[in-house]
């Protein structure tokens, strides 16, 4: 990726695994492996009980704090819900928006994708805007239109002046937790169209600076060869993201 303008970005997302006492430990192995990789920007997404004591381990660290949710309202009656200001105020910088698992499981939908990413925006984070088709989407040769409209949707009215302000993941749900990555040529070509999209909202100078991530069963045996992919720029990593070992060489595959 050394020709590529847009530094490259790994996001660990470690779903709902790791309490404090676990995620110690992880970061104690994980943080001094990635000291010669800082050309690579890093960051980390626990569970919500986690973010103070990560927040603490990562002081004086490159790498970056996420969030793995988030509400859009400032505050109020929204029992169970983390707003946007919390985050902030913890010293999050890149908050996961629109998971599929969220998408599948807690009725996460484009509109509230993207009052998540205004939100997000409001307080100068940096959205992580998951897309991604099902198997079945794919088997019916709607992988395009489908991400297309989950991008569009997502971003709705937030306008880009700026391409650090937005990241976009290519997740295929079926990629996702099944040690089935998907090829060079799936993921090149949607790469290209996110590109293309991005492109056609925001003009071409902002869309070449906004950071296209693919995640889905990404292993150290798979990312070499899909950070080699010009279109993209880094990595969302779930199940290797719980291992120092393989993190780091995600990580160093991507430099
Ligand atoms: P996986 O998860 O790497 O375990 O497939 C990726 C993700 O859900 O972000």
């Amino acid at each position: 990726m050394s020709d590529n303008p847009r530094r490259p970005l790994v996001i660990g997302n470690w779903k709902m695994n790791l309490t404090e006492l676990w995620a110690r430990p992880l970061l104690d192995e994980l943080l001094p492996r990635l000291e010669d990789a800082s050309a690579v920007e890093t960051a980390v997404a626990p569970v919500f009980t986690s973010l103070r004591a990560v927040a603490d381990r990562l002081d004086g660290h490159p790498t970056a704090l996420a969030a793995q949710n988030v509400h859009w309202e400032e505050k109020g009656a929204y029992t169970g819900e983390i707003s946007p200001g919390m985050l902030a105020e913890m010293g999050v910088r890149f908050v996961i928006v629109g998971h599929s698992e969220r998408r599948t499981h807690f009725g996460e939908t484009d509109e509230r994708v993207e009052r998540k990413l205004t939100a997000v925006r409001r307080h100068d984070m940096i959205p992580v805007l998951c897309v991604g088709e099902t198997e079945h989407q794919r088997d019916e040769g709607r992988t395009l239109a489908v991400v297309e409209r989950q991008l569009r949707k997502g971003l709705g009215m937030l306008t880009v002046t700026d391409g650090g302000e937005i990241v976009v993941a290519y997740e295929p749900v079926w990629a996702i937790g099944t040690g089935r990555v998907a090829t060079s040529e799936q993921v090149d070509e949607v790469h290209r169209m996110i590109r293309e999209q991005l492109g056609s909202v925001y003009g071409a100078g902002p869309a070449g600076r906004v950071r296209i991530l693919y995640g889905g069963s990404v292993t150290p045996d798979n990312a070499a060869e899909l950070m080699a992919l010009e279109e993209v720029d880094g990595a969302l990593v779930g199940g290797a993201s719980l291992d120092a070992g393989k993190f780091s060489d995600i990580v160093h595959a991507a430099l």
